[in-house]
Parts: C-alpha cells; sequence; structure tokens
C-alpha cells in the first residue's frame, strides 16, 4: 500500500505509520524519511512546491498533487542535556543510524515508498506480532524520560506489553527522576495518553509510579470509573479530567487549562448545600471542573446539575416585563436571577407572579 504517489528508492515510510500500516490501523501523521538530505532531494522533485524548510533538522514541507507531505532527512542525534530536545549530530546518515535514535522497536520500522519492502533492524516486526513495547538501547528512559508515558500509551492503545528488562529500567528510572526535563514534551504524551479516555491508563500510572515525572510527593488516585464519567459527559480537555486534581505545578498551562483547575480548586471550597447554590457555581466553571468535583468530592450533585439544574430555563421574557409596563433597567436581571432562583426551589412557580412580587407591582 503506498500511501502517496512519490517513488525514490531513497525515500521510506518511518516510524509509527509503518507499525500502523502492520497492525492495520489509521495513522495519525505520515513521517516520511529520505535516506540522505531530504532538503536537497525536494528541490529535485518535479511538480512539487516546497513550502516550508528546516535546516538544522534537515526536515522540509511540500506540496504535491495538492498534498501537504513532510520530508525528513535521515538524522542522527545526542541528547546534551538528558531530559531536553536532543541536538542533530549529523544529517543525511544512514537508515540504520536514524532508528537507532528512536525510542521503541516497534516504532523503528521502515517501508520503501518505491518497492514497499519493509526493512526491519531491530526486530519491530517480531515484537508487533508478540504485542511487546521495548526499548532499543538501556540509556532510553535517562535520555528522554517521556517515553516512560510513550511506553504507556502504546502498550494501552495497542493492548501491548512492556517487555522485562524495558519494565526494570522503568522502575529504575522512577526510583531516581532527574525533574531537570523538559514539561512541554512530558504535558505532550500526557495529552495523548488521557485522552485516550482509558481507565487502564489512569490505574497504571499511578500503579507503576508514573505520575512521580510529575511530583515528588506520594500521591494517592481518586478510585474512580473516570472512562465512564467522561463517555457519559464528553469534554474537550479529558487529560485534565484524568490529573487535574494532582499537583501539575511543573507543566506548562494555558489559561483555559490553569482556569479549569481553580475552578475546581474555588468549587471544592464552596458548601454548595442546596440547589441554587450548586446551579450558581457549576454554570461559571467549564465542564471539566465540574467533572473533577463529581470524581473528588461528589458526584452526586454534579449529575444533578447536568440532568436538571442546568436545564431550568426561564419562560419569562423581558418582552414580558415590557408588556407588563415595566422598563427595562438593569433590574431585569435581578428579577430573573430571583425568579430562577425560586423556580429551581420549585419549579411550579408562576414567573409572571412573581415578577410583580418583585417589582412590587
Ligand atoms: N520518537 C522517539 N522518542 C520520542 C518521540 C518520538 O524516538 N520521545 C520517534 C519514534 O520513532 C516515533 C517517531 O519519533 O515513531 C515519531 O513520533 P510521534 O509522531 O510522536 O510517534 P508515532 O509513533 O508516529 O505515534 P502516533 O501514532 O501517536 O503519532
Amino acid at each position: 500500500m503506498n500511501l502517496i504517489n512519490l517513488k525514490d528508492e531513497n525515500l521510506f515510510y518511518i516510524g509509527g505509520v509503518v507499525r500502523d500500516i502492520i497492525l492495520g490501523n489509521k495513522s495519525f501523521d505520515i513521517d516520511i524519511t529520505y535516506v540522505g538530505n531530504a532538503i536537497e532531494f525536494a528541490k529535485t522533485i518535479p511538480n512539487a512546491e516546497i513550502i516550508k524548510i528546516n535546516e538544522p533538522f534537515g526536515t522540509v514541507k511540500i506540496l504535491i498533487d495538492n498534498k501537504e507531505i513532510d520530508l525528513a532527512s535521515t538524522r542522527n542525534e545526542v541528547y546534551p542535556k538528558v531530559g531536553h530536545l536532543p541536538q542533530v549530530t549529523e544529517i543525511g546518515c544512514s537508515l540504520k543510524k536514524d532508528v537507532l535514535r528512536r525510542d521503541f522497536t516497534i516504532n523503528t520500522l521502515a517501508k520503501s515508498l518505491k518497492t514497499g519492502e519493509i526493512v526491519d533492524y531491530l526486530g519491530g516486526i517480531e515484537d508487533i506480532k508478540n504485542k511487546i513495547i521495548r526499548i532499543i538501547h538501556d540509556n532510553s528512559f535517562i535520555d528522554d524520560p517521556t517515553r516512560i508515558i510513550r511506553g504507556l500509551k502504546f502498550s494501552v492503545r495497542f493492548g501491548f506489553k512492556l517487555d522485562e528488562h524495558t519494565k526494570d529500567l522503568q522502575n529504575e528510572y522512577l526510583n531516581n527522576i532527574n525533574y531537570d526535563m523538559s514539561y512541554k514534551r512530558v504535558k505532550k504524551e500526557l495529552i495523548e495518553t488521557f485522552n485516550l479516555n482509558s481507565q487502564e491508563a489512569f490505574e497504571r500510572f499511578f500503579s507503576e509510579n508514573i505520575y512521580k515525572l510529575l511530583t515528588e510527593k506520594e500521591t494517592i488516585a481518586p478510585k474512580y470509573n473516570i472512562q465512564n464519567l467522561v463517555d457519559k459527559y464528553p469534554v474537550k480537555d479529558i487529560w485534565l479530567v484524568y490529573l487535574g486534581w494532582m499537583n501539575l505545578e511543573k507543566l506548562p498551562l494555558t489559561k483555559r487549562e490553569s482556569k479549569i483547575i481553580s475552578d475546581y480548586n474555588y468549587l471544592k471550597s464552596q458548601k454548595l448545600d442546596d440547589d441554587y447554590s450548586i446551579y450558581s457555581e457549576f454554570r461559571n466553571c467549564e465542564k471539566e471542573s465540574l467533572l473533577l468535583y463529581a470524581i473528588n468530592i461528589d458526584d452526586k450533585k454534579v449529575s444533578k446539575y447536568f440532568e436538571e439544574l442546568s436545564k431550568i430555563k426561564l419562560n419569562l421574557t423581558g418582552k414580558d416585563l415590557q408588556e407588563m409596563g415595566i422598563k427595562p433597567s438593569k433590574e431585569y436581571s435581578k428579577c430573573f436571577e430571583y425568579i430562577l432562583r425560586e423556580k429551581i426551589k420549585s419549579p411550579n412557580i408562576n414567573e409572571k407572579e412573581l415578577a410583580k412580587k418583585f417589582f412590587k407591582l
């Protein structure tokens, strides 16, 4: 199967895409590598328009037959500062050197665009067959601890197991974490892992102590089926529903993500002992914060809000008030809030009567 119409003996699909072809899964992205300098090669392709070049990484984006394709040069890398971005040491190295810098054997396969042949230097096909996740060298997690989270992600996504030695090295690293790492990369992997909405990933994140990458403090996870909750109430930032209750101060967060966490912490400090207070506090919060509240504090209040309280709407409109002879003013919204409060207490109230009472008519 060729995914694009570009043939050259030096071009290979590489990494996750080949793994996914073998597994019969759809790939999230298609990586193609050129054995040699991809930028120079791209300039020679007829009908290809070069859109973007990243010289230090030897990558190039081209447009061909109306399709955008990312081409990477084979490259070798070192980690001058472990836990951070690697540095490119050689562009245009051999295919073997290129795959040796990667994370797991299942991600080291290359498939020729010209012949369809699969190049497997490290036993990746066998590991896919046996459903094994195996690192390539013993320093892998030290170089890049985000690979521990990636291992969990692939394991859960494909139903694969970590090979014993890989597991031992993971434990060794987690017992001796170097916290000087790129938390931007950690965050990216956490998002991809937890957005799978998998209870298994959540439980293993804690039982295997992977959470220790985020905090030095002993942390006990809530016993709650978050997967079911998210299935019932879908949200954008699933990962924060799983992790927003714990210490995430090492992660770079967006405004919305910080709001989700601060809304949750605020809700935690509120009494919320009647329906109106639940309604009036919950309505200003992100949905993710409410799910965090459900998991950690009280899920009955949250389901009551979603199923009942949030659906309560007033029938009375501003037009009705005008027709009752009340001049539009700021008092309108106070009146609506007053009626809403009463309606939450007793759904069958007469809204017009209450408006009259409010305006003392
Ligand atoms: N890679 C790595 N170490 C990392 C991240 C990536 O060695 N910390 C390598 C892997 O070989 C991987 C490739 O870079 O296959 C591309 O990375 P990415 O797109 O994140 O992985 P995919 O395997 O394509 O995963 P996905 O299917 O989730 O896109």
